[in-house]
């Protein structure tokens, strides 16, 4: 099938070059230009794994190209939106002008039978404004929505083999059989059993910020034990061991530690909790609220612990950071816990230095004034405090009696509860962890 993907961010460039994969001719169109020059390369301009390799067999193969103008857009059918839904400036709402452009753009060049599919994560009854505006420019063509759940880290697997699809779909012959379209575009996964749900635009509009939603609140619900843990001298881990074997609990996303960061969950639950408002169901979501500051909490905690390990004041330690991406895999540093906790720790008047295995470009443009070390043994030379803030596997598998040779003072902060407490203390270390003894 001819497809054209709107925006290529980490949704767009992995569902772009997924799409090519999997057999279908793809342009994938962004306003800049740079990112398209590199894209063309077959050069992703982020760090997923797997993405390079898809990116440059499928323009190598001639299936994938990109593009600077809605233009390149016409000869496709399908025309999927991925383009990015940031928090508003001093707002908790999203900012849902690259959706209007995209879908404005591409209005001129919609043909009777082409569908318009909506990924992008979107404030409910923003779809049915965005149908409208299709219906008038080409009553033929139809919209659907179909949101995304990839993770980073683990986008093109989830792009390629999804846990669920689901289709948003308007009350019409039109839209159904737009929905049949879409069974083609995704008719691989289809065929290996992929479940799919099929309801209206309003609930597919939901599930996304729902299942983000529950995610945040699953994280802080952990994080809020952790804080009584602290308080009680029990162990957060052994207490979500112990819960999430429950199956209807389960264990996954109950890891505490500095919590939840990136480009989707906070902002997610925040124009979520706008959305409920404007709607006049603000008191549905009133917890999210506090989901947000159990999170925030955590980063603040965390440089307490570092004043607290190092006597009451960290003016002038030497601080070393283990991760400046807001989780392992990543090169992504949008609302990293990592790097505000290390920013904190530097404007309270340490000397922080921030290593990371792929996100150190990302977090120097962002925090200029940090210093950023490529190698662990440079950044921890000579530090007091150490902190793995993100949970790469080269962090986890730490030698702590080879590290120790390299710093001043042999203190550990585990904030993500990644490391052996027992190995660390054997070695010498004072290890402290959020909400562990
Ligand atoms: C998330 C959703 O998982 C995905 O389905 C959606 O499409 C986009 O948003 P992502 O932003 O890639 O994906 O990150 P995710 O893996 O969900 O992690 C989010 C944050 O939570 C990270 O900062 C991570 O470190 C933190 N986290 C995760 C915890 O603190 N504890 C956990 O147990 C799990």
């Amino acid at each position: 099938m001819r497809i054209s993907v709107f925006g290529c961010g980490y949704l767009g460039a992995v569902h772009a070059a997924c799409m090519a994969d999997l057999g279908h001719e793809v342009v994938g169109i962004d306003v800049l230009p740079e990112q398209v020059q590199r894209l063309n390369h077959g050069q992703a301009p982020f760090f997923e794994p797997g993405l390079d390799a898809l990116l440059s067999d499928g323009t190598a193969s001639g299936r994938l190209s990109f593009a600077t103008g809605a233009a390149a857009a016409a000869e496709a059918t399908v025309h999927f939106v991925c383009v990015g839904t940031p928090q508003k400036k001093a707002e908790f709402a999203a900012d849902l002008r690259f959706v209007r452009e995209a879908v404005t753009g591409l209005l001129p060049h919609l043909k009777p039978g082409d569908v318009v599919v909506g990924k992008s994560t979107v404030p409910v009854g923003t779809a049915e404004e965005l149908a409208d505006l299709v219906h008038e420019a080409e009553p033929e063509a139809e919209l659907l929505w179909n949101p995304e759940f990839l993770r980073e880290g683990f986008a093109v697997e989830d792009t390629l083999r999804p846990d669920r699809f689901v289709y948003g779909v308007g009350d019409t012959d039109q839209a159904r059989r737009a929905a049949g379209v879409l069974d083609q575009v995704y008719g691989a996964a289809l065929a290996a059993g992929t479940p799919k749900i099929e309801t209206d635009l309003a609930t597919a509009q939901l599930v996304k910020v729902a299942a983000n939603s529950f995610l945040a609140t699953k994280i802080s619900f952990i994080n809020a034990m952790a804080e009584l843990c602290e308080a009680t001298g029990a162990d957060v881990t052994s207490l979500a061991d112990a819960i999430g074997h429950d199956s209807r609990i389960g264990r996954r996303f109950l890891n505490a530690g500095l919590g939840f960061g990136g480009g989707c969950l906070p902002k997610d639950i925040r124009a979520f909790m706008a959305r409920a408002g404007e709607l006049g169901v603000d008191q549905a979501l009133t917890f999210l609220r506090e989901v947000d500051s159990i999170n925030m909490r955590r980063r603040v905690r965390m440089v307490d612990l570092a004043r607290e390990v190092c006597g009451g004041s960290i003016v002038g330690r030497r601080i070393a950071v283990l991760g400046a991406a807001f989780k392992p895999d990543s090169d992504d540093v949008r609302d990293s816990p990592a790097l505000s906790v290390a920013a904190q720790m530097q404007l309270q008047g340490a000397y922080v230095t921030v290593t990371d295995p792929k996100a150190i470009d990302n977090a120097a443009k962002k925090w200029p004034d940090l210093t950023f070390a490529t190698t662990v043994e440079d950044a921890v030379a000579g530090a007091s405090v150490v902190l793995v803030a993100t949970e790469w596997p080269e962090y986890v598998a730490l030698d702590p009696g080879e590290l120790r040779g390299w710093v001043d003072e042999p203190r550990i902060l585990d904030g993500r509860n990644c490391l052996d407490p027992q190995a660390w203390r054997e070695a010498g270390w004072t290890y402290r962890a959020l909400g562990r003894r």
